[in-house]
């Protein structure tokens, strides 16, 4: 898979402090979190190694989570971030289920098709660590999103607030 010329993804590092803060917020609230709370989220994340990871050259699979971003390299922005997160489960002998979660690409870069790019990664890195499926919820606007980028309406959302 090739990047979107003048653009880069890998896993997100400590470094990405402002720019995935400030992405985040063109899908919610994110609040106010502090750099090294951050730093330690991003350190928890790269700690949680899957069951029988596979191994990989360049080092980015067996990890649970799997938080990316896309970084345009002229100015060394974040332009999008998002996770898949993969649980192990015992159903389908013992399967592992993906989860796409927080997927937000930063206004000034919408419609240069980098979310695409975003999710065809999270799902390459989904299936390269073995998943029988990749799941996730979104906003009845953003179906049609999803379906370009090979997804299918299934099932209902359920939810219950704290
Ligand atoms: N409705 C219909 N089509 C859309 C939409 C939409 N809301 N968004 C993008 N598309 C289409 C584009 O027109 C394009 O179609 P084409 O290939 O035929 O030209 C294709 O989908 C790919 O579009 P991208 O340019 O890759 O989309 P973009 O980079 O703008 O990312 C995203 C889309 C992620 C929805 C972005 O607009 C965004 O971050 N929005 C705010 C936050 C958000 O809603 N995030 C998703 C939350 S759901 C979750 O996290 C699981």
């Amino acid at each position: 898979m090739t990047s979107p010329e003048g653009f880069s993804i890998r896993r997100t590092r400590k470094e990405d402090y402002e720019g995935v803060l400030s992405t985040l917020k063109s899908l919610t609230t994110v609040g106010t979190i502090s750099r090294s709370h951050f730093e330690s989220i991003v350190s928890y994340w790269d700690s949680i190694r899957l069951l029988n990871a596979r191994k990989q050259e360049g080092g980015e699979l067996g990890y649970k989570y799997n938080n990316f971003v896309i970084v345009d390299d002229h100015n060394g922005q974040v332009a999008a971030t998002g996770n898949i997160i993969i649980e192990q489960k015992l159903i389908h002998e013992c399967g592992l289920v993906g989860h796409i979660e927080d997927i937000s690409v930063s206004e000034k870069y919408q419609g240069k098709k980098l979310g695409k790019f975003l999710i065809d990664k999270l799902t390459s890195v989904g299936f390269a660590n073995g998943c029988y499926k990749i799941i996730l919820d979104c906003d009845r606007k953003n179906v049609k999103f999803y379906e370009k980028c090979g997804y299918e309406e299934a099932g209902v959302e359920m939810r219950i607030r704290s």
